[in-house]
Formats: structure tokens, sequence, C-alpha cells
């Protein structure tokens, strides 16, 4: 079992690069077979989701457009409850098929608050992917269409997420042993 350290605190692989890059190669073909006829708009949440939306949407096998959004709520390793969403200037969304791509749903707060902000465009359709769910996401009304893996619940780092802003650029995921 491969484990990091990060001062008094240990976390385990709990999904190593190649589970991984398996799963959203999976992901790609699926979203490929059911949306391959409209005109997809992947839009990103800066900033723990630009790991996974670099190799989605590379492996995506059709044309696709990308935009932004910024959302923030953590703080250590706790959210903080309150969902800070900018950089909401995206291109004409109306009619187009909108998958929003997430690094890790765990109250489903950001995720709400990013369909509030999106719905505003009138997209023809809205649909949510991410690459981890938490137990936790789901007492949220908002459905994850596309879930990559159903995981503990635990504070997890790596492929984008973070710890204070540290630990983004591990290839594989890392959660925290109790
Ligand atoms: P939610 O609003 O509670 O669903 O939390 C979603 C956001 O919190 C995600 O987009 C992540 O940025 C962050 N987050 C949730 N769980 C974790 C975690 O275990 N590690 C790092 N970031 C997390
Ligand atoms: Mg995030």
């Amino acid at each position: 079992m491969k484990t990091i350290a990060i001062e008094d605190e240990v976390f385990e692989e709990i999904l190593s690069e190649d589970d991984i890059q398996t799963r959203v190669k999976e992901l790609a073909a699926v979203l490929h077979e059911e949306h391959q006829n409209e005109d997809v708009v992947f839009v990103v949440i800066l900033k723990g989701s630009l790991f996974i939306a670099a190799d989605l949407i590379r492996t995506y096998p059709g044309r696709s457009m990308m935009e932004v959004i910024r959302a923030r709520s953590y703080k250590g390793k706790k959210s903080s409850g309150m969902v800070e969403v900018s950089m909401t200037e995206t291109a004409d969304l109306s009619d187009k098929t909108v998958i929003i791509i997430e690094d890790i749903v765990e109250t489903g707060k950001t995720i709400q608050a990013i369909h509030h902000h999106l719905r505003l465009k009138k997209p023809g359709r809205l649909l949510t992917l991410s690459l981890l769910r938490k137990p936790s996401a789901l007492s949220n009304p908002v459905a994850i269409d596309y879930v990559g893996f159903e995981i503990d619940q635990a504070f997890v780092i790596g492929y984008g997420l973070d710890y204070d802003e540290r630990f983004r650029e591990l290839r594989s995921i890392y959660q925290l042993k109790e």
C-alpha cells in the first residue's frame, strides 16, 4: 500500500494513476456515445478539475468546446460552507449540451451554486460529471449524471485535489487515514 506522510498525518493511495486514466477513458467514451450529435461544451471548475478536464477533453473522441468557472469553498480539510463562484462570463451556451466537469462532490453546495449560474445562460441541457463522489453528496438535490468513483467520507488529495493549495500535482489519489 502506497502512503505519504504530511506533517503528522498519513495518506493512503486509494486510486492509482492507472485506475484514474482507465476510468477517464471509459467516461469519455460514454459521453461521446450519448452526446456525439450535440454541441458539447465542457465547463471546467477551477482549480481542482483542471487535471481531469485536460485528460477527459483530450480523450473525448468528438469535437467539443471548453469554458472555465471558478468556485471556492474549502479551507484546510473542511468546507467553509460558503461557495464563492466567479469568472462566470462564458460564451453563448444557449441550445448547447453543457457538461460540468467537477473533481469531487461532497455536500453538493458547490455544484448547486454552479448550476444556478449556468441555468441563467439557458443551455439546451445541463449535465454534471464528477470524478469522485462522497456519500454525503446523496442528500443534495442536484443529480450527478456521471460519476467516476464513489469514495468513503474522508479527505482526499491528488489529481487536482488540494490540501491548502498543495498536492494537486500528485498523479494518484490519496485518502487521509483516521
Ligand atoms: P461541496 O460543495 O461540499 O460538494 O464540495 C465541493 C468542493 O470542495 C470540491 O469542488 C473540492 O474543491 C472541495 N473538496 C471536497 N472534498 C474534498 C477533499 O476531500 N479534498 C479536497 N477538496 C475537497
Ligand atoms: Mg473543486
